[in-house]
């Protein structure tokens, strides 16, 4: 699999494994999880997405379980994970609303909750998961700094950042940000022409993108008549049958088109499903195909 070259010279996957719905498979042991791993990383995908608070603050640990059973895993993977959510949750009995928090004192204490938790020494990328109004961006900037001079972690990166959001943040570093994870699929289009797609190719930037399939509703919401999936369904069966390939595959590779380098994070929890997610790169895009389906997915012609 390619890898996609991060402003710091770094590599990733040029697919990513989320793990945000890992806590909801039906199977969540060790030996399944690593049956996960050992299907992304049998494709080449070595990067895997976490924050701290997915399957309420659980995902990071059932990862971090399953490099505790194979500790040669932390050598042959990229560790991604999220910090500034506050969940309600019993983990969290003291908060009383759902929140972001980007003081240092919260993002220090994530960083080292979550290298404890995944069982690493350091985090590939450390990103902001959301934009926080109260973000004091001096002191946050200077604090994300100092965790990548201290080496715990090798870069930052932003998540559902807007441009100027992006701005803000990096006038206040002197490290640069890697990367701006967005909401990007054919149900998630925006990014396209609300600035996000085009300020990361103006500073270089890949963007991750997630719930690429929107988090399942290209496919469940195929027979759902008037939803764009539904109007994307025969196209992506036409191309999949043409290609050898399956509907997931036509979509991932018109995401993957964009010439800024878009890192898909895939979500699936079953092997079959992981195994097959290399097939998009095999999957021919051109020009007019991809505006078709871009037409479909809004459902109107491009002005
Ligand atoms: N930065 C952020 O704010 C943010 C927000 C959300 C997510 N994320 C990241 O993005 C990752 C991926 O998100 P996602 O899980 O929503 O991705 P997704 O790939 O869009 O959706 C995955 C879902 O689609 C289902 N699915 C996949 N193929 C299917 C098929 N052929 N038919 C029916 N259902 C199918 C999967 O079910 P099965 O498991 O049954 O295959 C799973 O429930 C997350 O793990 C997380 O790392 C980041």
């Amino acid at each position: 699999m390619n890898r996609i070259t991060l402003p710091n010279s770094r590599t990733l996957s040029h697919m990513a494994y989320g793990v945000w719905r890992l806590s909801d498979a039906e199977d969540t042991s060790v030996t399944a999880t690593l049956g996960r791993i050992d299907a992304c990383l049998a494709q080449g995908i070595t990067t895997f997405d976490h924050a701290d608070i997915y399957g309420d603050y659980r995902c990071e640990a059932l990862f971090g379980e399953a490099i505790k059973a194979r500790p040669s895993l932390r050598d042959a993977i990229e560790v991604v994970t999220k910090t500034d959510i506050m969940l309600l949750s019993a983990q969290w009995p003291n908060t009383r609303v759902k929140h972001y928090d980007t003081s240092p004192a919260h993002v220090l204490a994530s960083v080292d909750r979550s290298l404890q938790r995944i069982g690493v020494d350091v985090l590939d990328l450390l990103l902001i998961h959301r934009p926080d109004p109260l973000c004091d961006a001096d002191e946050l900037g200077a604090c994300l700094d100092g965790l990548v001079d201290c080496g715990k972690v090798r870069g930052i990166g932003v998540s559902n950042y807007m441009p100027w959001d992006v701005d803000l943040l990096q006038s206040r570093m002197k490290h640069r940000l890697q990367t701006n994870q967005i909401e990007l699929s054919l149900l998630s289009t925006a990014p396209f022409t609300n600035g996000q797609i085009a300020h990361a190719q103006q500073h270089k930037m890949p963007v991750m993108a997630w719930s690429p399939l929107g988090g399942g509703r290209l496919h469940s919401q195929a027979r759902q008549a008037g939803t764009a999936a539904a109007r994307l369904s025969p196209i992506l069966a036409r191309l999949a049958q043409a290609s050898g390939t399956d509907t997931t595959a036509v979509a991932i590779a018109w995401l993957m088109h964009h010439s800024v380098g878009v890192l898909p994070v895939m979500g699936s929890n079953q092997i079959p499903r992981i195994e097959a997610f290399n097939q998009a790169f095999t999957v021919p895009m051109d020009r007019q195909t991809w505006y078709e389906l871009y037409e479909l997915a809004n459902g109107h012609e491009v002005p």
